[in-house]
């Protein structure tokens, strides 16, 4: 039985799959509530907040999986998992599933040992976020998720170090630069990373406040060049890239430790493993650890996040883009190591993201 207790809730309009499904379920040991379409199942996840593991038929008359999952989503600030019953030639619905997150798929007709498994996987994954959230909240966050602004944040946290930082990044905020969440999120991907390749506690401590200033230096790109709709000219870009100077002029010469590494972070958080990236052109080793990691998490964020020039993308789209490439970001551009530990723990870094959704607009 898997460790935490979770309610299903099955969804298909054949009564005799409903009653199949049901009977396996509750025979394992799961409390179960079915839904004849996407409508009903709406309706029952308003009803029952605790309701987050769907197993979902894909075509239904009124309102199919995909729908349900868009609407499902969209309505409640819920944390789900589906897992979607497919028959033949359903594959593009799949792969719009995939888009969506959806990682539990079960071809019809459905055998017994593959629900097990498909709601296993689903529920330990649930619980790996849960725990996750329960860790940042715990470790960081304790009053921050609640706030609205950046100023909420610093007055909380207290200290006179994270405060120095949150004041710094708030000048960012002035200049509708990054939103601060966008910020305090890269300092904790960075802060993971940096556990994960096993830098002391200090060092970690260092990184997540640090790596909020990633982008400090954009306050001295002129307007026209840093608001700009579209995509920049070659001259324009230049001007762009040298935001990573300019935060290096303001941090360094400090000897307080964190405005040290922030200052090694602002110069060098778009250098590339492969080095093609910018402002010294450095390559692997070459290139501090503290840059490669926050490189590696402002991207991952900025994948995740809208800005004036794309849509978001979902966190499977990201990680597919980082791991696989698109053309503009190539997996070449990391760390091999940072790239391993960020592929194998991808779920922890979705986990923060969904902690700290962007509330400035
Ligand atoms: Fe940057
Ligand atoms: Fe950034």
């Amino acid at each position: 039985m898997p460790e935490t207790e979770h309610r299903v809730l099955i969804v298909d309009d054949e009564p005799v799959i409903r009653k199949l499904l049901a009977r396996i379920l509750e025979r394992a040991g799961f409390s179960v509530v079915v839904a004849a379409n996407g409508i009903e199942a709406l309706d029952q996840l308003r009803h029952d907040a605790s309701l987050r593991l769907v197993i979902s038929d894909l075509r239904m008359p009124e309102c199919g999986g995909l729908e349900l999952i868009r609407r499902a989503t969209g309505e409640f600030k819920r944390d789900f998992e589906f897992i979607l019953l497919t028959g033949d030639g359903e594959k593009a619905d799949a792969v719009s599933a995939m888009r969506m997150g959806v990682r539990e798929f079960l071809d019809k007709p459905v055998e017994r040992a593959d629900l097990e498994e498909a709601i296993e996987a689903a529920q330990n994954r649930l619980s790996e976020r849960d725990r996750e959230r329960e860790r940042i909240r715990k470790l960081e966050l304790e009053n921050v998720s609640q706030s609205k602004t950046l100023d909420d944040i610093t007055r909380k946290l207290g200290g006179a170090e994270q405060e120095m930082v949150d004041r710094l990044s708030l000048i960012s905020q002035y200049r509708d630069i990054e939103t601060a969440e966008h910020c305090v999120r890269v300092g904790l991907y960075s802060q993971l990373l940096a556990e994960m390749s096993g830098l002391d506690q200090q060092t970690q401590r260092i990184i997540r406040l640090a790596g909020i200033l990633h982008d400090i230096g954009k306050v001295g790109v002129p307007d026209e060049v840093l608001l700009k709709e579209g995509p920049l000219t070659d001259s324009e870009f230049a001007v762009m890239k040298r935001h990573t100077e300019i935060g290096y002029a303001m941090l360094s010469s400090s000897d307080n430790p964190i405005l040290e590494q922030a200052a090694i972070i602002a110069r060098h958080h778009h250098e590339k493993w492969e080095g093609t990236g910018y402002c010294t052109g450095l390559s692997g080793k070459e290139i501090p650890v503290v840059a490669r990691i926050v490189s590696l998490a402002d991207v991952y964020d900025a994948l995740r996040s809208s800005r004036r020039y794309k849509p978001p993308f979902s966190h499977l789209e990201a990680v597919d883009i980082i791991t696989r490439g698109d053309g503009r970001t190539v997996p070449e551009m990391f760390d091999p190591t940072l790239l391993g530990l960020f592929f194998e723990h991808h779920s922890r870094f979705e986990s923060i993201f969904n902690s700290m959704p962007d509330q400035l607009v």
